[in-house]
């Protein structure tokens, strides 16, 4: 490798060349050099999804059934996962999806996954299959084309067209398959995947289905490799040596030689600095390595205040044709874990105020908007908080690029520990997506492994994941978390020590055992606490949020932060949790389905920790005090009456008498007996003698309205942007009243939805979505007879007696005839039957026709639905209610048939794969939630469509709020399109 010191050049790195090869820029070049080169359209829009089965077979829509299963023959692909599988009768949904979110809590469920009803228990709720149709050009054709998963819970299985491409059990793995030579070019395809559930993989609520972006990549035969740039630099004085990494690979048949161009901008899009190589060759499937050291002079460097990002642009040039440009978005900073100094960034010492953190929120569950990931990291840095740690297991890759955005260091952890191929697949597949993200500082080989982490075996295991970690990116540290057997196994294996909890082991004696090893506190605190609760109430699972009550393994938020601020040699700690999540509702079981362990809860209301952290995590002058002050029925009772804040002095007076003015002691709280009277609260605040703040706790009257309070007021029009709604029930001066519970409910008028509500409740059963229910009626039977005529044929009508006719098929899919058996007439009429129940209030049916004929007449019991309908594959007519009826229901399609005699064979004219469906939707019931000690969240998401959306709250005895957001047209990401366009 040529390194070169100044702003420019050189070096092709390694060059592949097949002997004797002819090295020319190739026809692959030439292809893929006219059209864009290289595109990554997001596919998240339009997908349809319906409940299969884990152990019904026929539930599971006969998938696998065939004489030869997909396993058998490539595009063997059956039931639901075959191409021509009707799927018309399933519910449309966007991506990110979380099933789980929906489906109901049961006592039957995992505890660890917040009693979902959703794993072994519940197989009619543990598979979804998802099913999606696109078009691909016919000018495609000689591109690579792929579609990237960034993640699946789990267990998922992918067809396209009917071919298998691959079973990927990690449900935190990102994973891609090739899709190029199985594609339809100048036609529709089908991609359908298979999501189990069943099985958990963490002890945490984890999700079901798509719930992360899904994107089909298209780029020429010369490209460069899906995450095959690594960008590292060295920070020499005032310039950086910046080392930019690409592997390249020859997808075509035959050689290609090409000129490498990379380009180090800015944020601002400035050119800083370039390189080139020039006349590259990679033989025919090559895979090439190019490196070029590209010195920037007065880097902006990437830190936690000022978080500069750069780019790198690498092109990949045939001639003056660009054949593939690829981005990499990066930053420089320097990064070093010191077993004295702890942690340094950029050349200065950084106490890491970190917070763990699984990956689901309020109303969505793991199916977090990318600006719902923004709007938490945002909360957390509110109370200085600069260090995430994705426990554990890799997380969504856009909560990697929001801490890059914000400024937020993070751990990266891999999900299991082991040494198989199929383990250090899963490290390097996390570490290959990840490793330019400047926001990552320490690579996580995985989290308490009491198995193993004490003893040899777990040292052998560490030592052995560490090693292949450091070939993958040398750069970066690494670290385990670690709960016991100190001075044995990972502890004595591994770079940079996770201490899990100062109650499990002694960071002190770690310290002196292992002098030269950086210790870092991976989890610390784990106290349970309950938003606005101050007595327990166990029955309600309702735990005080003073700061009283650790876990057994952990600390209290004071004990734990204590002990790492004082001890400058601690590179910082992670508070087990910033966010509440879904599960391990510890130390309760039902009907708790949430923890507690978190500085905010689901929603990302702060509870009080919040305040003690922010009073010694950042430099802003705090002043919080509670309880709230609405106890009627304890007039006389003592109430401890605590203060978090970084003020010196603090005084507190009720109803202006004073309580004492106290001293405050460093990462200390001060409290105050003080016995409950209704009033005010009043505590002021100085420092130098000066009073510097003042906060005051009322005590307030009844509930009495509604307040709605945005996050964002104008999102973008892209149908993926959110505006995180507060719901506030104040009392009629306006104040919050912090024990109020109301049930509110929810109407959204204009161009946006609601996708989730939710209040903080960690025992609260209330439904978090309101999703729509979809299904479908079979047709009871399916039957034709041929005859003249289009118009006025007697055939349609409801009670015409069809009993003697030949069926037009049953069951779907192969080999089935029904109009095939039929002789050519002017027309056929194909009748059916389906039931439907008595009310049918809110509930829109319609039918999805399949090719009949050339020319489609469809009648609903005997009247016109739709006339002179072409080809008919796809339209769906949604029924006017007026003409259905409770009970029977006859559909009947007069079709002309299909030119050149076609109907005979598999899946021909009328068969049953050409059955009509009957599809059921059932409307949502109205979003609702009770606020929880005042307050609930309601997570509104823009359309595709600009304008006004009007969101109203109501409430029996409260004034209502109507909020109005905008929402602004702006450029969409390049989606994927369907035939229908939708
Ligand atoms: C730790 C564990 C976390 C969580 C926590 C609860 O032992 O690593 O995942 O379970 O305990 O305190």
């Amino acid at each position: 490798m040529i390194i070169a010191s100044k702003n420019l050049l050189v070096v092709a790195a390694v060059t592949f060349l097949a002997a004797g090869s002819l090295v020319c820029a190739d026809q692959a070049v030439e292809s893929g050099a006219a059209h864009s080169p290289r595109e990554r359209l997001l596919m998240d829009f339009g997908w349809r999804f319906a409940f299969g089965h884990a152990t019904d077979v026929a539930k599971d829509f006969d998938h696998a059934t065939g004489q030869f299963s997909y396993f058998a023959k490539t595009g063997f692909g059956s039931g639901a996962s075959g191409p021509d599988f009707d799927d018309s009768g399933w519910r449309v949904l966007n991506l990110p999806h979380d099933w789980a979110v929906e489906v109901p809590f049961d006592p039957r469920g995992s505890g660890s996954h917040g009693f979902k009803a959703v794993g072994r228990n519940f197989p009619e709720t543990s598979v979804g299959w998802y099913r999606r149709s696109f078009t691909i050009p016919a000018s495609d054709l000689g591109r690579r084309i792929s579609v990237e998963f960034d993640g699946v819970f789990r267990d998922s299985i992918v067809w396209i067209n009917g071919h298998y491409l691959g079973t990927e059990e990690s449900g935190y793995s990102s994973f891609a398959y090739n899709l190029t030579e199985f594609l339809n070019y100048g036609g529709n395809n089908v991609i359908a995947v298979r999501v189990d559930a069943s099985l958990e993989e963490g002890w945490f609520y984890e999700g079901a289905g798509i719930y992360r972006h899904v994107w089909l990549v298209k780029t020429s035969p010369l490209h460069v490799e899906r995450h095959g740039a690594f960008v590292t630099s060295q920070i020499k004085g005032s310039s950086a040596d910046v080392t930019a990494r690409v592997l390249v690979i020859n997808e075509s048949t035959s050689a290609a030689t090409f000129d490498l161009e990379q380009m180090i901008l800015d944020a601002d899009g400035k050119i800083l600095a370039t390189a080139q190589t020039k006349q590259a060759s990679l033989a025919a499937g090559d895979t090439g390595d190019f490196t070029n050291a590209i010195a920037v002079a007065n880097p902006k460097l990437w830190s936690i205040e000022t978080p500069q990002m750069h780019k790198l642009v690498t092109t990949i040039k045939a001639g003056v044709s660009v054949v593939d440009q690829y981005e990499t978005p990066f930053g420089i900073r320097s990064i070093r874990f010191d077993p004295n100094e702890g942690f340094i960034l950029n050349g200065k010492h950084v106490k890491l105020k970190g917070t763990d953190n699984h990956q689901d929120h309020a109303g969505v569950g793991a199916a977090i908007p990318d600006a719902l990931q923004e709007f938490r990291i945002v909360e957390l840095k509110k109370m200085g908080c600069n260090a995430y740690r994705a426990s554990h297991n890799p997380p969504t890759p856009e909560l990697l690029d929001a801490c890059d955005r914000l400024g937020m260091v993070v751990i990266d952890e891999n999900r299991l520990m082991g040494t198989t191929d199929s383990h250090l697949n899963d490290l390097k597949r996390l570490m290959l997506r990840d490793r330019n993200h400047p926001s990552i500082v320490l690579w996580s080989l995985g989290n308490e492994e009491w198995r193993i982490e004490g003893n040899e075996v777990g040292s052998r295991v560490t030592a052995a994941m560490q090693a292949y970690a450091k070939r993958l990116d040398s750069t970066q540290p690494i670290t385990v978390a670690i709960s016991g057997g100190w001075g044995n196994g990972s502890s004595t294996a591994i770079e940079v020590t996770g201490f899990n909890y100062i109650g499990n082991g002694n960071t002190d004696q770690q310290h002196a055992r292992r002098p030269n090893q950086p210790i870092v506190g991976t989890e610390e605190c784990a106290f349970n606490n309950t938003r606005g609760i101050y007595f327990d109430d166990r029955e309600k699972c309702h735990l005080r949020a003073y700061d009283w009550d650790p876990s057994r393994w952990g600390s209290s938020a004071e004990e734990g932060w204590t002990h790492y601020a004082e001890r400058p040699w601690l590179a910082g700690m992670f508070v087990w949790t910033g966010f509440d999540y879904r599960g391990e509702p510890t130390p309760f079981g039902w009907p708790a389905v949430s923890s507690q362990f978190g500085i905010l809860d689901t929603c990302g209301y702060p509870k009080d920790a919040f305040y003690y952290f922010k009073s010694w995590w950042t430099d802003e002058p705090v002043l919080h005090v509670f309880p709230h002050w609405n106890w009627p029925g304890k007039e006389g009772q003592e109430i401890s009456v605590w203060a978090y804040s970084n003020c010196e002095e603090v005084e507190l007076f009720l109803n202006g008498q004073s309580r004492g003015r106290k001293m405050l002691k460093k990462n200390s709280h001060i409290e105050w007996p003080v016995k409950y009277t209704p009033g005010t609260l009043l505590a002021r605040g100085y420092k130098g003698g000066k009073e510097i703040l003042a906060e005051k706790v009322e005590t307030t009257g009844a509930p009495a309205a509604i307040q709605l309070t945005p996050h964002r007021a104008t999102i973008k029009a892209d149908g993926e942007d959110v505006s995180v709604v507060t719901v506030q029930v104040n009392d009629t001066q306006g104040r919050l009243v912090p024990t109020a519970g109301s049930e509110i409910t929810f109407e959204l008028q204009g161009p946006g939805k609601i996708i989730g509500v939710g209040n903080g409740d960690p025992s609260s059963h209330e439904p978090d979505r309101f999703a729509e229910g979809a299904g479908a009626a079979a047709l009871a039977y399916w039957r034709v007879m041929a005859g003249d005529g289009i118009e006025n044929r007697p055939e349609v009508a409801f009670d015409f007696d069809d009993a003697n006719w030949p069926s037009a098929g049953g069951g779907r899919g192969r080999g089935n005839l029904g109009g095939g058996n039929v002789a050519p007439a002017q027309a056929n009429v194909y009748r059916g039957a389906f039931e439907l129940p008595a009310a049918t209030n809110g509930v829109t049916v319609s039918v999805a026709l399949r090719s009949l004929g050339e020319q489609q007449w469809v009648y609903l019991n005997g009247q016109a639905v739709a006339q002179n309908v072409a080809g008919a594959a796809g339209h769906e007519f949604k029924l006017d209610p007026a003409l259905l009826r409770s009970g029977k229901n006859v559909i009947a399609v007069v079709a002309t048939p299909l030119a050149g005699g076609r109907g005979r064979g598999q899946g021909g004219q009328g068969g049953a794969g050409n059955m009509p469906t009957v599809r059921i939707v059932a409307a949502p019931d109205n979003w609702k939630r009770s606020v929880f000690n005042g307050l609930a969240q309601v997570i509104v998401q823009s359309t595709q469509q600009p304008g006004e959306v009007t969101l109203t709250a109501s409430s029996p005895d409260l004034s209502p709020c109507g909020l109005k957001l905008q929402t602004r047209s702006t450029a969409l990401r390049t989606l994927v399109r369907s035939a229908g366009g939708r």
